[in-house]
């Protein structure tokens, strides 16, 4: 060969070199360089803040906008991704318990906030007000799931409708058409439909709907952390509050006290929204002390015809002393810890959804991950919580079958039997969610108390008092 060809050789190696780790240096900049987010406070944080979930659960950001488009008639009304009753600030791009981060491409994923997002108005025509670290009570996570996987079912799943969808919103470039079209739709579509699979579970018979506001958790961490068959026991859950969590410092988390700390709930709960990689870990640290600290809202009538009557609530104060506190105070004798289901009487599916040999499992797979976290147990009864914020922790009971708190003063046959759930308009009288009438029948959700784990039964304390009693207790609970 002569020098000239060798020299020629050379420089094509040369070239082909550096085309080479431009080429990846560009693969890698469009489809994984992570693009940090910032927030100006722990609440926005809580609120769009990633866990990290992007390469597991990411679904791109234009794909998720045109998903509701080509999709409508498989919405439950007309509003897109809010019809599924999320909390969208007026003016964001994005609902709460949502975040968009840029992992090569914009993506979201959802956070805690999806759950744990409190709202209430005084009037239909009001827009909500928020509450970070409250109960999402009018969100259906199940409905979103079921949409999800209906979407990856429908033939319309397919590169050219959804690129023709995305290019009237937005112009993507050629790779990222050519990165659409072969990798990330396809992709998209076996992991909605294999994710759809994981769920059927929910769909059996025999299990009723969660409606707004609930969730199978244990169901769901079962099916999701361990290799146990799907049974038939049901555990659907009110998503609680966690604010204000310092009151329950010393005992142990999650609602029949399975968890022994909070850090160990965080790490557990962000694992389930496919939290990896280093980060996720501190920010565990975070929201950790964030939930801790996080301010119960206050009755939200300062003035007017429903304030808090002073006299009345301090005579509630000590029937609250001499039946409740010993139970829901912080600090107290029994709170937080298990109690005496016998006495106690509530509906126990949620109990019997998680077993001994869950706990074992879900424990050696957090092990394996290389997380060190005190585990979660098999116990046996629900536990006290406090009840910071209790005007807002409607519907009442782990599984939210008590529609108000003049109703959980009630003896149980005298509840409701069925009522309408998910609807955020508060009803000051009763101290809850309207739960009747044409506004919480169009927008809420028909829960039949009837229903396995939907037993309204049980915790019967202060059922007794007079009716004069139970007003002044009921006044009480409104300052907590
Ligand atoms: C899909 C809905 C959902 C999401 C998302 C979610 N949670 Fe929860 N969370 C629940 C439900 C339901 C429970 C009740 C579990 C039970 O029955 O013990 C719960 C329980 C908890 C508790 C225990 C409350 C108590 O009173 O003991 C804490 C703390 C908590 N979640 C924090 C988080 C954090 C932090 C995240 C995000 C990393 C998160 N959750 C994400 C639904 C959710
Ligand atoms: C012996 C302990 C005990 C006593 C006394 C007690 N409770 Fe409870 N309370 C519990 C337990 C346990 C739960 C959770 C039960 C469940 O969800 O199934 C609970 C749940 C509640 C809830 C539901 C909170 C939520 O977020 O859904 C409220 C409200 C409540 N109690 C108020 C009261 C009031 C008011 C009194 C006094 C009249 C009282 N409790 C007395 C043990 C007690």
């Amino acid at each position: 060969m002569s020098r000239t060809w060798k020299r020629r050789l050379k420089l094509a190696g040369l070239v082909l070199a550096v085309l080479i780790v431009i080429g990846g240096v560009m693969v890698w900049f469009r489809v994984f360089r992570e693009v940090p987010q910032h927030f100006d406070s722990a609440d926005e944080a809580w609120k769009y803040g990633s866990l990290g979930g992007e390469s597991d659960r990411g679904i791109p950001y234009w794909i998720w906008i045109v998903m509701p488009r080509i999709f409508g008639d498989k919405l439950p009304g007309p509003g897109g991704w809010k019809s599924f009753g999320l909390a969208w600030e007026e003016g964001r791009e994005i609902p709460i318990g949502f975040s968009l981060k840029t992992v090569g491409f914009p993506r979201i994923t959802n956070n805690c906030a999806l759950c744990h997002t409190g709202s209430y108005r005084l009037a239909e025509d009001q827009a909500p007000h928020y509450v970070s670290a409250g109960s999402s009570q009018t969100a259906d996570i199940q409905g979103m799931l079921r949409f999800m996987s209906d979407c990856a079912k429908d033939p319309r799943f397919n590169a050219d409708t959804i690129l023709a969808e995305i290019d009237m919103v937005h112009k993507l470039d050629m790779f990222d058409r050519l990165l659409f079209r072969f990798g990330v739709i396809p992709m998209m579509k076996d992991a909605l439909l294999e994710q759809g699979k994981r769920f059927e579970w929910m769909n059996l018979p025999g299990h009723p709907d969660w409606g707004p506001g609930r969730d199978d958790p244990m169901n769901l961490t079962k099916y999701f952390m361990t290799s146990l068959p799907v049974d038939d026991t049901v555990g659907q859950t009110d998503f609680p509050t966690v604010w204000a969590l310092k009151g329950r410092r010393g005992r142990p988390l999650n609602l029949c006290g399975e968890t022994p700390v909070l850090r160990s709930v965080v790490i557990d709960s962000a694992l389930g929204l496919g939290a990896a990689g280093s980060g996720f870990l501190k920010r565990a640290d975070e929201i950790t002390e964030y939930l801790e600290n996080a301010p119960a809202p206050a009755w939200p009538y300062p003035e007017g015809p429903y304030a808090i009557k002073k006299e009345l609530a301090a005579a509630g104060k000590a029937i609250y002393a001499a039946r409740c506190a010993e139970c829901h105070e912080p600090g107290a004798a029994k709170t937080g810890l298990p109690a005496d289901m016998a006495e106690l009487g509530t509906d126990r599916e949620r109990i019997d959804s998680w077993s001994q040999a869950g706990a074992d499992q879900a424990n050696a797979a957090v092990k394996e991950l290389g997380i060190d976290r005190p585990g979660i147990n098999k116990t046996e009864a629900y536990v006290p919580m406090t009840l910071e914020g209790a005007w807002m922790r409607a519907p009442y009971l782990h599984n939210g079958s008590v529609p108000n708190l003049r109703e959980l003063l009630l003896a149980p046959e005298k509840r409701s039997k069925v009522f309408h759930r998910g609807c955020d308009i508060y009803d000051p009288v009763n101290v809850g969610y309207i739960t009747s009438g044409p506004d919480a029948e169009r927008l809420g959700f028909r829960m039949d108390t009837s229903l396995k784990g939907n037993g309204n039964g049980g915790h019967t304390y202060g059922t007794d008092l007079s009716d004069q009693d139970k007003a002044a207790l009921l006044e009480y609970l409104k300052t907590l």
